[in-house]
This record gives structure tokens, sequence and C-alpha cells, in this order.
């Protein structure tokens, strides 16, 4: 695997995502919303450095392969416990790559009442856009190509390392 966020660059990105963050809800509490599994260390750094009143929550999701995919988008495998109604809800997840995920949990919070949704992702993908969303915060935009670490997964495994590498193009095909 390739490196291309080391620890160091990776804190200096959340610090700085964490300052535009703060300022945009002006110290109005905000409900963090993490989609299970791949939000969980980015999240983990966010919150700690978020200068607001923070209640946190979680979300599961699933995305459906094949032919499913298009027609019934991902599918909750776990639901928060808070009620979200009149809630600024932010949620945080790894990556927004093609955007199927990401809009269809921006609707379920809308749908559950939210007074406002936005998202906040470690990483951009936009080559593999499919739905039309952008994230309101973002760290970094990562080329087409499969990354691992701080969250992020191939099979289940390097969601522990504390860096961003890119995978060797016949490791991610496996
Ligand atoms: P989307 O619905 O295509 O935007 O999918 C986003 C989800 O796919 C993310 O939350 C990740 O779990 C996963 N994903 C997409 N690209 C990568 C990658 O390069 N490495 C690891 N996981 C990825
Ligand atoms: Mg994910």
């Amino acid at each position: 695997m390739t490196i291309l966020h080391d620890e160091a660059s990776i804190r200096a990105g959340v610090d700085a995502l964490a300052v535009r963050i703060a300022a945009h809800y002006a110290g109005r509490e905000v409900t963090v919303l993490v989609v299970l599994r791949g939000g969980i260390v980015f999240a983990a750094d966010l919150i700690r450095r978020l200068d607001l009143p923070v209640a946190l929550d979680t979300i599961g999701v699933a995305s459906y392969t094949g032919a499913v995919q298009h027609a019934s988008g991902p599918r909750l495998t776990s639901t928060p416990q808070i009620d979200l109604r009149d809630r600024d809800v932010l949620i945080v997840d790894d990556i927004l790559d093609t955007g199927r995920t990401l809009s269809h949990l921006r609707e379920e919070v809308a749908r559950r009442g939210a007074r406002s949704v936005a998202t906040a992702v470690l990483l951009d993908k936009p080559a593999r856009r499919a739905a039309p969303i952008e994230a309101d915060f973002k760290v970094f935009s990562v080329p087409d190509v499969w990354i691992v670490g701080y969250g992020l997964d191939h099979h289940d495994r390097y969601r522990n390392l504390p860096f961003l590498a890119a995978l060797d193009p016949e490791a991610a095909g496996g």
C-alpha cells in the first residue's frame, strides 16, 4: 500500500474542519450521527475537537450489491436511539463515494424530523459520484483508488491503521 496522509496530516485536517464546523453551528448543540462502521475513527477524533455542545449517536447502513442496489438503495442495519426531531444533525462518515449512502441517510434523518441535516466526511472521491450530493464539510479529496486505514476497511481489515493509504490495485481487486 501507499501512504496518502500520515497521522500529522490527518490531525491537521481534522483540526481545521472542527474549527469550520464549530463556526457554522455557532454555539448551538449539534447531534453527531456516526455512520457505522467506517465513520467511527474520524468521528472519535472530530468530536473531541468540536468546541460545541455535542450529542452523539450512531446509524448503521449496508449497501445492497448487484441489481437490487439501484432499486432499493442502502438499507439501515441499526437506527439512532436519540429522537432526532428538531435537532441539528451532522452525519459523519468516512468517505463520500457514489453518494448513495449519504443521500439515503440525509433523507432518513430529514424524515425523522431533524431541524437541519449536514454531512461531514473525511474523504471525498468525486470520480465515482452517482447521486447528486456534495459533503457540507470534508477533509481531503482522493482519486479513484481503494483507501484503507483510519476507519476505512478492505474486507473488514485495516480500520485500525493510524494513517490513510491506497491499496495496491491487485490487492484491492481481491
Ligand atoms: P457510497 O454510497 O458509494 O458513497 O459509499 C460510501 C461507503 O462505501 C463508505 O461509507 C465506505 O464504507 C465505502 N467505501 C467507498 N469507497 C471506499 C474506499 O476507498 N475504501 C473503503 N471504503 C470505501
Ligand atoms: Mg461506510
